[in-house]
């Protein structure tokens, strides 16, 4: 007879659907579905965390498709960003591997695993592929982690946001990769009184269906001096084969493979003789860290 504590057993269930379905957000008790989208509160749920991925603009926009939009952070929850300052969230397959459970599952990497060599030996990946599948985070290793992004709205309702005035004001490349995942901030301006909205996103680099990731937070600006204004947002483009191709200053999250609203369109293959996958790093134009250059005056 098999004996397993209740713990050790819906683990044991949690590996095994985290396999077959999870991918990966930005975790952080500011954000929309950190409870899941039943309107319980689901400490494993990883409805933030699927992929979007050639679907109307109204289900992909704020991961609406779930209905994710619709569960915002309690009152007071809220992404906490200091102005030239530095601000930490969680990157995870699944709430249970993030601090904001009640005895998480916690460890180094997104799954709450702990890995001795991670991207440099075979551990997590399967016979016959470099891609790592276990934790689902889409990369070969660390060097080829796609990069992800924080964006800002000067909006406090999320109906009000639109691609015209979401502007990504940091990147990290390199990531996903560990839980911890360390943005820095610009500048920036004082949120109205009612807040911001921010939003995350990540376009993986290969290693799976070439989808997108895009979740909302309630955010606000700590401490901020700065009266300038943030420009309006252009689109991103592709410009890893010529620097002159880069778009400077306010740009947009990156819009891809959807089947409708796109912003960019990228076609051939990249400097490695990859597929081009338009992600959050210099091949789109973005520099690592603060966006410094995404104010009007
Ligand atoms: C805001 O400024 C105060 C006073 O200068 C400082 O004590 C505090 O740590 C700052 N907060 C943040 C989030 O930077
Ligand atoms: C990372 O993966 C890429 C693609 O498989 C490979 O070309 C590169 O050598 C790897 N880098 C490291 C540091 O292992």
């Amino acid at each position: 007879m098999l004996l397993l504590a209740p713990s050790s057993f819906s683990l044991f269930l949690l590996a095994f659907s985290s396999c077959a379905t999870a991918h990966l957000a930005a975790w952080h008790k500011g954000m929309y579905c950190m409870k899941g989208n039943q309107g319980n509160d689901d400490r494993n749920t990883n409805d933030a965390v699927q992929p979007l991925y050639q679907l109307q603009k109204a289900d992909w926009w704020f991961h609406h498709n779930n209905k994710c939009d619709e569960f915002p952070p309690d009152d007071g929850n809220v992404l906490e960003i200091p102005a030239n300052g530095e601000f930490t969230v969680e990157h995870a397959v699944n709430r249970v591997f993030t601090t904001l459970v009640d005895n998480p599952v916690l460890g180094t990497y997104v799954n709450g695993q702990e890995y001795s060599n991670l991207g440099e030996s075979r551990e997590g990946k399967e016979p016959g592929s470099e891609c790592i599948v276990e934790p689902n985070i889409h990369t070969q290793n660390e060097t080829m982690a796609a990069g992800t992004a924080f964006a800002i709205s000067y909006q406090s309702e999320l109906s009000a946001v639109t691609q015209d005035n979401l502007v990504v004001f940091s990147v990290l490349y390199q990531t996903p990769w560990k839980r911890i995942a360390t943005y820095q901030a610009p500048d920036l301006p004082a949120c109205p009184e009612g807040g911001c909205i921010c939003a995350w996103g990540w376009i993986p680099n290969g290693c799976g269906e070439p989808s997108s990731y895009m979740v909302g937070f309630k955010c606000t600006v700590m401490n901020a001096t700065s009266k300038r204004s943030i420009a309006s947002p252009s689109p991103p483009a592709w410009c890893e084969d010529d620097q002159s191709k880069c778009v400077k200053g306010a740009k947009q999250m990156i819009y891809w493979n959807q089947a409708e609203g796109n912003n960019v369109e990228v076609d051939g293959t990249d400097s490695v003789g990859q597929p081009k996958s338009p992600g959050y790093s210099a091949k789109m134009g973005f520099s690592n860290g603060a966006q410094n250059d995404i104010f009007a005056d």
